[in-house]
């Protein structure tokens, strides 16, 4: 990265082209910012916070390397110089808990006038919410959305040096910057973007308003981040996008998500490949025969099935059938027998009766997820089901939610005890939280393990021996 800062002359006018541009305001700020450091006498601080997804937790990694090449020091407090929020909207909840937060971030502000506020990712891609923002949030000075986060050393720039409420939001991109910094949370594990966007517009989900049209990365891109991941101790990546299975579909030339994979199989000294999500009407019999052959993809599928109910699935836009999941299910379950199987499920969308509720309780007793996420429907206003007849009571759904977790719950109990005694290999992640004389771990099927261990093993693959299944973990012992 300092490779483009240190050849960059700030007096001189922004080069045209990406990602050079971006380094040239990364330097600009930086002299923004080791200005103000002088005139305080003390560092400034950064903090970054994240909501939702996996994407969006990759993205503020890239926020805070941009963050760090300008000069800011990372905290997690949110009493700090510079707050940025990167937002998630998949559900109204999620927009509700932001305006509270924002709320008490402008007491801070209130109590440090020179904090800066910013906003970003997919909440800030909807009309409603930045008109708000601009009448009743008027403390925030950045804010921007998902398709030019590209921009944000420009963007943090512009505001430092105007002093003035920045909005910048973009309805679309076709871009893909890379070559940006990132500041990567685990230095032995990382998000990798193969693709951005979504073009399934399940008639649910505000993804696809949000984050715009699907589109993939080079092959070569990847590999080349990968590699230089590796290079400075990554061992196991986690390959994201909306819908993985239709990867490398608008390439000028098209590449399978399966073969992706064989490419990155091939780096040396990648231990692990994960990959999220999976979208079952994609999901193919060369994806299947891929994982199984492979030494280093994770034996985990997260699956989502949304609902148990063909006509429901017809309405969500799903394009598959209860019949089709099953049989999915029950070829990766056939082909792959030690794979966890975990999934998401919407209850309470427009239509549903008691009587859908049972069939999707049924998949799941039949699939076993190991892991279930359970969500009630939200309505999300631009989508084709905020329109749909049917809206279900709160009352009704309260009940099926319940019923539904109860089954998720006891199907996965009935799974998770199947590793007992076995002795598998466990990526050590983290220091125990509860004991600092344990570590804790996670196995290839994503499940979590704390067994002794030195500090010294966080980042390695050791040998564990599970020997009692807690529910959602494992205790174990490290084989020597
Ligand atoms: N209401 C409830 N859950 C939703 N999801 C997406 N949109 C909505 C919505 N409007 C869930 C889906 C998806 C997960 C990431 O979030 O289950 O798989
Ligand atoms: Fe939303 Fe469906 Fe795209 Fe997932 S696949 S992001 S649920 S539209």
């Amino acid at each position: 990265m300092t490779k483009f800062l240190d050849a960059i002359d700030p007096a001189h006018e922004p080069p045209l082209k990406e990602p050079e541009r971006q380094y040239y305001f990364m330097a600009k700020c930086r002299e923004y910012v080791q200005k103000e450091s002088e005139r305080l006498g003390r560092p400034l601080f950064a903090c970054t916070t994240t909501f939702g997804c996996q994407m969006n937790a990759r993205d503020s990694e890239k926020l805070a390397g941009i963050l760090e090449a300008a000069g800011y020091r990372t905290t997690a407090e949110e009493a700090a110089d510079f707050v940025i929020y990167n937002t998630c909207t998949v559900r109204d909840h999620a927009n509700q808990r932001i305006y509270g937060r924002l709320g008490r971030l402008g007491s801070l502000k209130k109590k440090n006038p020179q904090m800066k506020i910013v906003l970003c990712g997919c909440m800030m891609q909807e009309d409603a919410v930045i008109e708000k923002i601009r009448t009743s949030y008027r403390f925030v000075d950045l804010v921007f959305g998902t398709h030019n986060i590209f921009k944000f050393a420009e963007l943090l720039f512009t505001m430092l040096e105007s002093g003035r409420m920045v909005i910048d939001i973009w309805k679309a991109t076709d871009q893909i910057v890379e070559e940006l910094p990132a500041e990567r949370k685990y230095p032995f594990k990382s998000g990798i973007n193969i693709m951005f966007g979504c073009d399934n517009y399940c008639s649910y989900c505000i993804v696809p308003f949000v984050r715009g049209r699907e589109r993939s990365r080079e092959p070569e891109d990847i590999i080349r981040e990968i590699r230089r991941l590796v290079e400075d101790g990554v061992v196991e990546v986690m390959l994201l996008g909306q819908n993985v299975n239709s990867y490398g579909t608008t390439l000028s030339e098209p590449v399978t998500f399966p073969e992706l994979l064989r490419r990155i199989e091939g780096i040396e000294g990648l231990e692990r490949i994960r990959f999220m999500t999976s979208h079952p009407k994609d999901l193919s019999d060369e994806l299947i025969q891929v994982m199984k052959d492979s030494k280093k993809i994770c034996r985990h599928l997260h699956l989502p099935l949304q609902s148990g109910s063909t006509p429901i699935l017809e309405a969500m836009n799903r394009h598959y059938t209860k019949e089709e999941y099953l049989e999915l299910a029950r070829k990766i379950r056939k082909t792959m027998p030690d794979i966890a199987i975990t999934t998401d499920i919407i209850v309470g969308f427009p239509g549903e009766t008691p009587q859908d509720v049972e069939e999707t309780i049924a998949v799941v007793k039949e699939v076993q997820f190991e892991n279930a996420f359970t969500f009630i429907y939200s309505k999300r206003t631009g989508t084709p089901a905020a329109a749909m007849d049917g809206q279900v009571s709160k009352e009704a759904v309260k009940l099926s939610f319940d019923r539904l977790l109860k089954a998720v719950q006891e199907t996965a109990k009935l799974r998770a005890g199947r590793l007992q005694g076995k002795i598998l290999p466990v990526l050590a992640e983290e220091i125990n939280e509860q004991d600092d004389s344990l570590l804790t771990g996670r196995l290839s099927n994503n499940m979590i393990v704390h067994f002794n261990g030195g500090h010294d093993l966080i980042g390695k693959i050791v040998a564990v021996e599970l020997k009692e299944c807690h529910g959602f973990y494992y205790s174990g012992v490290m084989l020597q």
